[in-house]
């Protein structure tokens, strides 16, 4: 899947003039709204190995536990037409290693860090997100109520309005740090859980995680992931997230993490003139890992020659 000729393009040296590029999400100060898709990108600490993760406007690591998990069995991913089948299973080290390990690791970065969170009931959440707060290392959290492949958490929580409301309750009285729910793109329950973490107390929402999805093998005639079940990213899966993005926009007031296929500068436009103020990249790291600082380049450059002089006025610019 990796598409090595792209690795080769050569980004232009930032420079002080030109449009602003900076955003503000939830009061977290964003140098430019482009971050990654959690779970996606610096996979065992590799954080820096193809640009500098502080080019970024703000980094999202993978979601953790407050316990060892072995994650799903494997096969974990399976690539499909203009997208990738997954379903890994939020693997997890302890707290202890994470904070022994991960937490050193994402400390030293110059840029805000918002890490991600699960659990299997609304104690493990709240125990996370008070845990995580105390570090005093995070710019925010995202919780995560919409991981396609759990038997526990998550979907409990991000399908269900008043599950939602009342987890995001607490963590609020455990967190001052702006809190961000992660929500699935469910056509149905999507407008009712987004309004009940508005109304409990979230300071953003970022969407949309992958949607549920199978593949089977027309040979074995048996489903191809271990989970059988698992999820779908990447270019195949974007309208229906910009669909979403603008849905939202109209629904609440706070703002919008908008994903979903990004893959370029021109999908970062649609999404953040759908209504997201920051977007991030996901499926498309495992294609070319240096899509995000490629599209910053481009996206200085489309400013300059449309005139724009604020990233933000693209924010909502599709809504009449
Ligand atoms: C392999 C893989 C692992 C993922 N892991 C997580 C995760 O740990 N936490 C999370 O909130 N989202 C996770 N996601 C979802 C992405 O962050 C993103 O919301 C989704 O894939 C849609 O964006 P994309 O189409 O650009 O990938 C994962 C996606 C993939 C493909």
């Amino acid at each position: 899947m990796l598409d090595n000729t792209l690795l080769t393009r050569e980004i232009a040296v930032p420079t002080l003039s030109g449009p602003n590029m900076a955003v503000e999400i939830a009061g977290i100060k964003m140098k430019n709204p482009l971050t990654v898709g959690s779970g996606t990108y610096g996979h065992h600490g590799n954080f820096n190995q193809f640009y500098s993760v502080e080019s970024m406007g703000a980094l999202v690591p993978k979601t953790i536990r407050n316990y060892q998990w072995p994650g799903n069995p494997a096969p974990r991913v399976h690539e499909v037409v203009a997208g990738l089948h997954s379903s890994v299973g939020i693997p997890s080290n302890d707290w202890e290693t994470f904070i022994s390990k991960d937490a050193k690791i994402l400390q030293a970065f110059n840029l805000p860090v918002i890490q991600s969170v699960i659990g299997r009931t609304e104690d493990e959440y709240v125990e996370l997100v008070e845990k995580c707060s105390d570090l005093g290392i995070f710019a925010g959290l995202e919780l995560n109520l919409s991981c396609p492949n759990l038997k526990q958490g998550g979907l409990d929580f991000g399908y269900d309005p008043i599950a939602a409301e009342r987890l995001i309750k607490r963590a609020r009285r455990v967190t001052n740090l702006p809190i961000i729910a992660k929500l699935a793109p469910d056509y149905s329950s999507l407008l009712g859980v987004a309004k009940a973490v508005e109304a409990a107390g979230a300071d953003a929402i970022s969407l949309v995680n992958a949607p549920r999805a199978m593949c089977i093998d027309y040979k074995t005639r048996r489903p191809i992931i271990g989970n059988q079940i698992g999820a779908l990213s990447g270019a195949a899966i974007k309208p229906m997230a910009v669909y979403m993005v603008w849905q939202l926009y109209r629904a609440v007031k706070i703002p919008l993490f908008g994903m979903g296929g990004i893959s370029d500068y021109r999908d970062v436009i649609e999404f953040m003139a759908a209504g997201a103020r920051a977007v991030a990249f996901g499926t498309i790291n495992y294609v070319n890992p240096m899509a995000l600082p490629m599209a910053l380049d481009d996206l200085k450059r489309y400013l300059e020659e449309e005139n724009i002089d604020d990233i933000n006025d693209l924010v909502g610019s599709a809504h009449d």
